[in-house]
């Protein structure tokens, strides 16, 4: 047996060895072949006249090198310019249509919505968890969407605004005479508001690994999608699968105990409708409790950081803020020292102004992707089906026309609210986010204690933007604290 092995491998190490040897000559000539006839194609085939302005580059790089070689938000509004509100180009190894006016940006993402689907790349797919809403249209999507607002709705909120409070007297005072990293923090924060959502406030001896097991899929998210022992996306795919697992365990164990209630796992749980046709599977159950983790806390921690950032430059504005919650303090003070409650958050005008001015600026989400599913003649323009479509948020949200001297932070253009459909960032239609009222709970509940307690100072003189992947300060903005006097 041993020999008859040894004779197969070795006649098998005969035929393959001229093989190996002709292997890279092989690919090599098949690479050469496919950039030349793309060439042939990109040069020889005449240009539909009905697709928008721009350029599409280089054969198969496009203009991605631009894209990564200047700052993404000149590279949009350079072209915008240059063409108008409708461009084409070919990035990240896609043709795609920019669209930056609020009709195009509306037809896209809701009237016409049916057209574009959203898109993501695979390895992103993979490790959210390939049955999470945001990748899905129709009735699966539309029935989950229903569940996941459900969630997050002003009257289950309520309920929620002392446990938010809780959080932000745990680490708050850690703050207080100490050097930190203000998105750092805010990400502890916003993950923290995140789990309670998502499991409810009852201990479970799973949350922890949960957490821990999120923190290194995390890491491997930004990286580049190379699975091979030891890479960051490998040892993420690896955590993903372990989540999976204990969170299967800890469905299992819930339902065994009929303990079906508790933020949006219990709301998933119960999902069957009486014929039984929603009920959803544990791997639908456990990719949307993780995307909904995933969407609900890069994107809050980043604009709070921002927040911070503006409120420490425009320091009139940070007293008026504080004058604002000093007035809710004190009737706290007088009902009986209560906490807050949703009401009060309500009564907050000029921080939810600050807010909305710190989501147009910073414009965290410059854009999403969607891809044509059909041919679309679209404002006289042809977008061939497969090709992206990227609705500029930020570009909107920069336009001297809806928000004049756009680069300027001032929360009072809110007193007016902004012209439809020109202030989304939270998208719009179909696949807008369920958890923006979630969002601004938690930012006014965390401004309420740090503006009436601490004053900060930015660490180092290191001005600019970092992309992680949201846009935010230089390196996190490290901030001093210290007791308001
Ligand atoms: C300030 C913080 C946030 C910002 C700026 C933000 C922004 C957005 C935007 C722009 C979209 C639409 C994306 C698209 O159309 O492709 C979206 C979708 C989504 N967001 Fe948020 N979000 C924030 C916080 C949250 C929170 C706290 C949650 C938790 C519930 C959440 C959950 C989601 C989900 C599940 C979707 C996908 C919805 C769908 O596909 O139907 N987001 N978010």
């Amino acid at each position: 047996m041993q020999y008859y092995s040894s004779l197969v491998s070795q006649s098998c190490f005969h035929v393959i060895s001229p093989l190996v040897m002709a292997l890279p000559i092989f690919v090599f000539s098949l690479v050469v072949l496919v950039t030349l006839c793309k060439l042939v194609r990109h040069v020889l085939c005449p240009k539909d006249k009905r697709l928008p302005p721009g350029s599409m580059g280089w054969p198969y790089l496009g203009e991605t090198l631009k894209l990564y070689t200047e700052n993404p938000n000149s590279f949009f509004s350079n072209r915008l310019k240059r063409y108008g509100d409708i461009v084409k180009t070919h990035i990240l190894g896609c043709p795609c249509v920019m669209i930056s006016s609020p009709e195009a940006a509306k037809l896209v993402l809701v009237s016409k919505a049916n057209l574009f689907k959203p898109t993501y790349p695979p390895s992103k797919e993979k490790m959210i968890g390939p049955e999470a809403l945001f990748f899905h249209q129709g009735d699966y999507h539309s029935n989950l969407k229903k569940l996941v607002q459900a969630s997050f709705l002003p009257s289950v909120l309520r309920g929620a605004v002392s446990q938010i409070e809780n959080i932000v007297l745990d680490f708050l005072p850690s703050w207080e005479n100490n050097n930190i990293n203000t998105l750092h923090e805010m990400k502890k924060y916003a993950f923290g508001v995140a789990m309670i959502s998502v499991f409810g406030d009852k201990a479970e001896s799973e949350k922890e690994g949960i957490k821990q097991l999120y923190q290194c899929l995390e890491k491997g998210y930004n990286s580049m999608p190379l699975n091979f022992p030891g890479t960051p996306f490998s040892k993420a795919m690896k955590a993903r699968k372990l989540l999976n697992e204990t969170l299967t365990r800890l469905i299992a164990k819930r339902r065994k105990e009929n303990n079906l209630e508790g933020g949006l796992l219990g709301v998933l749980l119960k999902s069957n409708d009486r014929n039984n046709r929603y009920k959803l599977s544990d791997a639908q159950i456990s990719d949307n409790v993780i995307g909904v983790i995933f969407a609900a806390h890069d994107t809050t921690a980043s604009v709070l950081t921002w927040v911070l950032k503006y409120l420490h430059d425009n320091q009139d504005l940070l007293d008026s803020v504080t004058k604002e919650q000093e007035g809710i303090r004190k009737r706290l003070k007088s009902e009986a020292n209560r906490g807050l409650t949703w009401e009060d958050t309500r009564n907050m005008p000029l921080t939810t102004r600050v807010i909305q001015e710190t989501l147009r600026t910073a414009s965290i989400l410059s854009f999403t992707f969607r891809e044509a599913v059909q041919d679309v003649e679209f404002e006289g323009y042809l977008i061939p089906k497969g090709w992206k479509v990227l609705p500029l948020f930020r570009s909107i949200h920069h336009c001297a026309e809806f928000f004049p001297q756009p680069d300027k932070f001032d929360p009072s253009r809110f007193e007016v609210p902004p012209r439809p459909n020109t202030f989304m960032p939270f998208g719009n239609g179909v696949h807008s986010c369920p958890g923006s009222e979630l969002a601004k709970l938690e930012m006014l509940v965390f401004l309420h204690h740090l503006t009436t307690t601490y004053r900060w100072e930015v660490d180092g003189d290191e001005d600019g933007i970092q992309y992680v992947p949201f846009p935010v300060p230089k390196h996190g903005f490290p901030i001093s604290v210290y007791p308001r006097k």
